[in-house]
């Protein structure tokens, strides 16, 4: 790898030269984004769309309508993709099932993009093989073709399906969908292997690979960086910036060489600053990379004012003495949305905005009238006790014995109302407890599927704490003592769209929401009273939608966390929304359980094995499975600190945020072991929170996972800042020494610190062999190391230029 330092390459000489002769600037137009375009045709073994409906896309019949696709080449996010110039006349897809593809030159890979849909939501496994021998595992995300809920939307979207063979239409939107990866470039790429057969299907329409550039083959160590701009994208975040709104654009800035090209001089390594120039457009803030390695991309805001809708943009980056290093142009821009209108297209394009993005970690509370009968047998939700108590009423339903054999027949749920009284319930311990547990947002439930609401619910239904239990404003009192003592912490509301068994629901009714009063658990032929109703004339209009409004515009919730979906006004909804919060200088978000235009996913009890580059956030009990508090539920089986904060590390380098749930009692105090392991959560933060709050997911891969026997090197995960990488590790290093398999983006001079509660802390020993296998030592901070639990931050400060 070692050659003569510093030869100029007599082409770059040659072209330098020929552009002075010609009177140009020597600011050189970067490198653009490549890609090739894999034929996978020969692959192909399923018709997915036709003119008629006679192809089979699911194995039932049913398929893509082509007057909705497009042909021919296809280019998204700057990739192009090769669809048929005539749909239905040949197979136009393969359905993976460990079918492997051999590049026709092995060739290094800084990225792979895919065109796919799946016949359900799903992760696959495409596995890449490098010339090597080593090999790489690229979880995709899969996502249903069509979509019950209309939520998601793919890069080609189409109104309907055929079923029976063309004898029907399906009227949900259809969907292929576009996921892009990082590939390692330590050796050149040589076959990908399909996910194989597994019981849902990915049908492969397209993919692409974006090769590494080719370090100076004389000069391998001091090419110098290859940078190109991966994509320029003109985003609906803002900041206040000198007295005006400055729209985000996030830059995403690439450095394409192979990263076993790893050196200084092959690194940006030094305040650069990202700049859009256009139309109109001004910069007020331009973005910073300081460090950028081969085969890494970083991502930046820049902040501008004056963008108007598909023009043209210029991204400009210059070096720390202003000198510019290149330019890309050509970028799309749009304008920042002022005033948002009740359109689906218009709302698609909101997004999270940054303090949530950067916020990471949020405390979710389900607190009800369930609090109070606080039960459920294992695997079910405490908080699903009206259901479980009447589905099945009887014997097989373990809710419906346990409420037979502690209360009696003769008593409903509604009954419980008296007894959640809240009556030890205080506001200031609780954000306090939030506060010191290290969240940074709460999302508490204001209305079950039960329709017991929090807050006051005006003329659309009595049905709230206001009127019944502890007649007080729970979302009130929590609000206002939140943003007059802990300004800083966010504040969410959980809205339940339906309700299991409101009779004003049942013309909407659908599975396990079906609306319609309760029949008596014991005594069927009875109904069940639905406490606090008042006459309306309709469900959404009268009672879900002015519910939604008021949390928005008299509460002021920050994020409308809906739940389960299903009929909604979510798009008017949205609009005043966002308006009123935007009048109010705040930025506010939605999840994808409104029914329509989600800004984030919420898996539920699960998190993902890869990097979700859209906004994603999971949440999970504190209960190994009930969001509501559960007295069945032994207080050992909570998550403790360390699942809590190696759940969190882990969400968080993979772009995710963790929302954490607790279950207060019906008398609002939150139990000493769930207390207990959220102030443990918050100690490991104050020291280590550098690693997780403000930070970014690392492009190359967010983990380096060892064998359980290899204790010398423990799990980590990967988290960056503009000016630090983290490598937290979920073990202590043992035997003095912390190795890293991974080629972390380290430059000599860079310093490792350990994070810990003795603030200063020395910077410890590293080496980094030719392999790019990083070795620390910590042999002389093992008292420090020890003194930590939960996990251990590693926290590297780059060394600049
Ligand atoms: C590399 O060095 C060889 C021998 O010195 C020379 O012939 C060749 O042109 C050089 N290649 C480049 C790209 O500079
Ligand atoms: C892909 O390869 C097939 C042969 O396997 C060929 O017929 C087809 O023209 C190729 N498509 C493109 C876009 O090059
Ligand atoms: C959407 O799909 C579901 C499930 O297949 C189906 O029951 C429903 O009728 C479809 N909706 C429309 C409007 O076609
Ligand atoms: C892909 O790699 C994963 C992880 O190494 C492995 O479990 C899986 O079997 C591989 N899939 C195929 C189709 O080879
Ligand atoms: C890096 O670049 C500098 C300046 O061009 C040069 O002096 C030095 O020798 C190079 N280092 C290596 C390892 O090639
Ligand atoms: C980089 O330079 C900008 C402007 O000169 C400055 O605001 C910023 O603090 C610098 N960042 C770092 C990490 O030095
Ligand atoms: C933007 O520039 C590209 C070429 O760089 C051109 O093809 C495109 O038409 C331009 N778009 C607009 C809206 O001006
Ligand atoms: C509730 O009050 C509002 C405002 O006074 C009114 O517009 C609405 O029709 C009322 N709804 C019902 C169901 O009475
Ligand atoms: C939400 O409402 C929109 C607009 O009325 C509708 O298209 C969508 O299907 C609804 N979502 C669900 C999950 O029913
Ligand atoms: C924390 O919980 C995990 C998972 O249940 C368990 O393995 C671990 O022993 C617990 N740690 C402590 C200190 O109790
Ligand atoms: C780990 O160590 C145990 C006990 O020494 C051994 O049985 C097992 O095979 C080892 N596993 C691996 C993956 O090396
Ligand atoms: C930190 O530790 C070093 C070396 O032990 C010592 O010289 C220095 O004074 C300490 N600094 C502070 C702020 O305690």
């Amino acid at each position: 790898m070692k050659s003569p330092p510093h030869c100029v390459n007599p082409h770059v000489l040659l072209a330098l030269h020929l552009l002075t002769s010609l009177g140009l600037s020597l600011a050189q137009t970067l490198t653009p984004f490549p890609f090739r375009t894999v034929n996978i045709s020969q692959l192909f073994d399923n018709t997915a769309a036709s003119p008629d409906g006679s192809a089979d896309f699911d194995g039932h019949g049913d398929s893509f309508d082509s007057q909705f696709l497009p042909t021919g080449p296809f280019t998204y996010d700057g990739i192009t993709y090769n669809l048929p110039t005539t749909w239905g006349a040949q197979p136009d897809n393969v359905m993976a099932s460990g079918q492997v593809i051999t590049l026709d030159e092995p060739t290094t890979a800084h990225e792979i993009h895919f065109l796919l849909a799946g016949d359900a939501d799903f992760g696959a496994d495409f596995n890449m093989t490098f010339v090597d021998g080593s090999t790489q595992s690229v979880q995709v995300q899969v996502k249903n073709w069509y979509v019950w809920a209309n939520v998601y939307k793919g890069v080609i979207e189409t109104p309907s399906h055929f079923e029976q063979n063309g004898a029907a239409r399906n009227l949900n939107r259809t969907n292929i969908y576009q996921w892009s990866a990082s590939i390692l470039s330590e050796s050149p790429l040589q076959s990908i292997t399909l996910p194989a057969q597994g019981s849902h299907t990915t049908h492969l329409f397209g993919m692409a690979f974006t090769p590494s550039a080719s370090p100076d083959t004389n000069d391998t160590d001091s090419t110098g960086p290859v940078l190109s701009v991966r994509r320029a994208r003109f985003t609906s975040r803002w900041e206040m910036i000198n007295g005006v709104r400055a729209q985000a654009v996030e830059v995403t800035l690439a450095n394409l060489l192979p990263s076993s090209a790893h050196s200084a001089n092959n690194s940006l390594n030094s305040n650069h600053s990202i700049a859009i120039t256009g139309d109109g457009i001004t910069t007020v803030l331009p973005g910073t990379v300081n460090r950028l390695v081969p085969g890494d991309q970083a991502r930046v805001d820049v902040f501008v004012t004056g963008s108007t809708d598909n023009s043209n943009a210029t991204v400009e980056v210059r070096d720390s003495t202003e000198n510019t290093v290149g330019t890309s142009e050509g970028w799309d821009t749009s304008a920042l949305i002022e005033n948002w209108v009740p359109d689906r297209d218009v709302l698609n394009v909101h997004e999270t905005p940054t303090w949530w993005n950067n916020a990471k970690f949020g405390i979710f509370i389900h607190w009800g009238v369930y609090s109070y009968p606080a039960w459920a047998p294992p695997s079910q939700y405490a908080e699903w006790y009206d259901w479980y108590m009447h589905n099945p009423a009887n014997e097989s339903s373990p809710t419906w014995v346990h409420h037979r054999d502690t209360y009696g027949e003769s008593v409903v749920y509604d009954d419980f109302i008296p007894f959640f009284n809240a009556s030890k319930f205080n506001a200031s311990a609780w954000v306090d407890l939030f506060d010191r547990a290290g969240a940074k947002y709460f999302v508490l439930v204001t209305k079950h599927h039960d329709g017991f609401a929090l807050f006051d619910t005006g003329n659309s239904t009595d049905r709230n704490s206001v009127k019944f239990g502890p007649k007080r404003d729970l979302v009130a009192e929590l609000f206002e003592t939140s943003a007059r003592e802990k300004p800083d912490l966010h504040r969410g509301t959980y809205y339940s769209l339906p309700e299991w068994f409101n009779p004003d629901f049942a013309p909407y009714g659908f599975g396990t929401w079906p609306g319609g009063l309760a029949h008596n658990a014991y005594n069927a032929s009875e109904v069940e009273p639905y406490t606090g109703r008042l006459p309306i004339d309709d469900y959404i209009e009268d009672l879900q939608f002015p519910q939604m409004l008021s949390l928005a515009e008299k509460y002021g919730t920050e994020i409308m966390w809906c739940d389960i979906g299903g009929p909604n006004k979510t798009i008017e909804f949205a609009a005043a929304f966002y308006n009123s919060a935007m009048a109010d200088g705040r930025q506010v978000t939605i999840n994808d359980r409104c029914g329509a235009v989600p800004d984030f996913t919420t898996p539920e009890y699960t998190t993902f094995n890869s990097i979700q580059t859209a906004s994603w956030e999971s949440s999970e009990g504190m209960d190994p499975f009930s969001y509501g508090l559960n007295s069945r539920t032994n207080a050992s089986q909570y998550k403790n600190g360390t699942t809590i904060i190696q759940t969190l590390v882990d969400i968080v380098s993979k772009n995710g945020n963790f929302l954490l749930d607790i279950g207060p009692t019906a008398e609002g105090e939150i139990i000493a072991p769930m207390a207990d392991n959220l102030l443990d959560a918050g100690s490991w933060l104050a020291h280590s929170g550098e690693c997780v709050y403000d930070t970014k997911f690392w492009f190359p891969t967010s983990q380096d996972i060892k064998t359980p026997n290899d204790t010398t090197s423990p799990s980590t995960r990967f988290t960056t800042t503009p000016t630090t990488f983290c490598m937290v590790t979920f073990s202590p290093p043992s035997g003095g020494q912390l190795v890293i398999d991974k080629r972390v983006p380290l430059l000599p001079g860079d310093e490792i610190f350990f994070l810990s509660p003795n603030a200063n802390t020395t910077s410890l020993p590293w080496t980094m062999a030719d392999n790019g296998k990083l070795t620390v030592d910590v042999s002389g901070s093992m008292d420090e190391i020890e003194s930590v639990k939960f996990a251990w931050a590693f926290q590297v400060k780059y060394k600049l230029d």
